[in-house]
């Protein structure tokens, strides 16, 4: 059954493609049915998660004809690689001989952004869909087309944008979601709130319980509206020409390079984007753009959702040296999404070094703060 009546859209022209919000993948082979597909699978998923759901799955697929085959990847940020998408490349092309296979990308952000760049690059691109599993993958990264892998030093340095055919978003599945998880997806939900919508960060102060333990209503609530508010600004501005998509980056530039300097073990995604975001927002207090009562609210949130504030035991240098690889390090400075209020934000790149170094110190617990170069 779908959740939402009408499937949230993606506007792209002939690109476009809808998200669908339901509790089963029943409707699935429906919707996949008007797009002309080969009816071939390749399923790239992780080995525990396939065991798991492989009956909610594949059942409803194989019963409408489809044949599937699965490609198993190790759960990890580090599957997120060159070598993993070449491994899964060239068991696409001993296997997907006779016709044009269509990727399932059935995971969390790390399948979603791996099988995406997959489907990018085999043969010059192939239909991907995306199967969503964690929170932070259903409201964020399984839409908007952004795949591709991680160097050892820097996130997401090598990739493109490729856009899925279809996202599916079955709300059921969430609930094996270890805790740790869900903290992590509503960090993604919070930036929502704080760049877009004061309304669905006031839910998320009201609701906060009920959001992290899943119930039925909350969550089919903000996992809609976080969609809706990353459709609508995928549609307007894909390739993040205008500043528009680089505010769903509020909280990344810190988040990225707090991950990138801890190899992607430390903290999830969320967590990372957690600190990034307390300290964008403090940036912006010591600029003058934020009531000191918004950055509180932000804070008080983050941590009352058992996210961190602040990166304990991290070495500042190694910090400093992944904030300059990150993508979002222009014209030598890096780039930084600063809240306003709570629903606001603006995107910068001058922001003073001093300002800069100072919240970063009161951000990075230990190691020695070096100078930029
Ligand atoms: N492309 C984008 O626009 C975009 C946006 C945000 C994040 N990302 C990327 O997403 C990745 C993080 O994604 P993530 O947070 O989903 O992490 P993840 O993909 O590593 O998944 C986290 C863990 O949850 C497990 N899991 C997944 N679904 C489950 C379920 N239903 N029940 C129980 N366990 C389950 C996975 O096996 C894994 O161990 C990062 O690589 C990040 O860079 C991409």
């Amino acid at each position: 059954m779908s959740l939402v009546a009408k499937p949230i859209v993606v506007s792209l022209g002939l690109r476009s493609y809808p998200i669908f919000i339901s509790d089963s993948y029943k409707q699935l082979p429906t919707q996949l049915s008007s797009l002309s597909l080969s009816k071939q699978g390749w399923v790239v998923s992780h080995p525990r998660l396939l065991r798991r759901y492989a009956r909610a799955l594949l059942g409803p697929l194989q019963d409408n004809g489809w044949t599937l085959h699965s490609l198993c990847v190790p759960e990890s940020e580090s599957s997120k690689s060159l070598a993993m998408a070449r491994r899964l490349t060239e068991a696409l092309s001993h296997q997907a001989r006779m016709h044009v296979p269509v990727l399932f990308a059935f995971g969390g952000g790390v399948i979603g952004d791996l099988a995406g760049f997959v489907a990018a690059v085999f043969r010059r691109g192939i239909p991907y869909v995306q199967l969503p599993t964690t929170l932070l993958a259903q409201v964020d990264s399984a839409i908007g087309g952004k795949v591709g892998v991680d160097l050892p030093f820097a996130k997401n340095l090598v990739g493109c944008f490729y856009q899925p055919r279809l996202v599916y978003n079955h709300l059921g599945i969430l609930q094996s979601l270890p805790w740790r998880q869900r903290q992590s997806g509503l960090a993604e939900i919070i930036k929502y709130g704080v760049i877009a919508d004061p309304r669905l960060f006031s839910f998320l102060e009201k609701h906060l319980e009920e959001c992290l333990s899943l119930q039925a209503q909350a969550l089919q609530f903000m996992v809609a509206r976080s969609c809706a508010i990353k459709a609508q600004v995928v549609s307007r501005d894909e390739r993040e020409v205008s500043d528009l998509r680089a505010h769903l980056n509020f909280g990344h530039t810190l988040g990225h390079a707090l991950e990138a300097a801890t190899h992607y073990r430390r903290w999830t995604h969320g967590e990372a984007i957690a600190i990034g975001m307390c300290a964008a927002a403090h940036i912006s207090v010591q600029l003058k753009l934020l009531p000191e009562s918004d950055f509180q609210r932000l804070a008080q949130l983050i941590r009352r959702a058992g996210l961190p504030t602040v990166a304990e035991n991290v070495d500042h240098r190694c910090v400093l040296q992944a904030l300059e690889y990150d993508k979002k390090f222009i014209h030598g400075r890096p780039r930084w999404v600063l809240p306003t209020r709570i629903g606001k934000v603006v995107v910068t790149e001058n922001v003073p070094d001093k300002v800069v170094r100072r919240v970063l110190a009161n951000y990075l617990r230990t190691g020695k703060m070096r100078g930029r170069k």
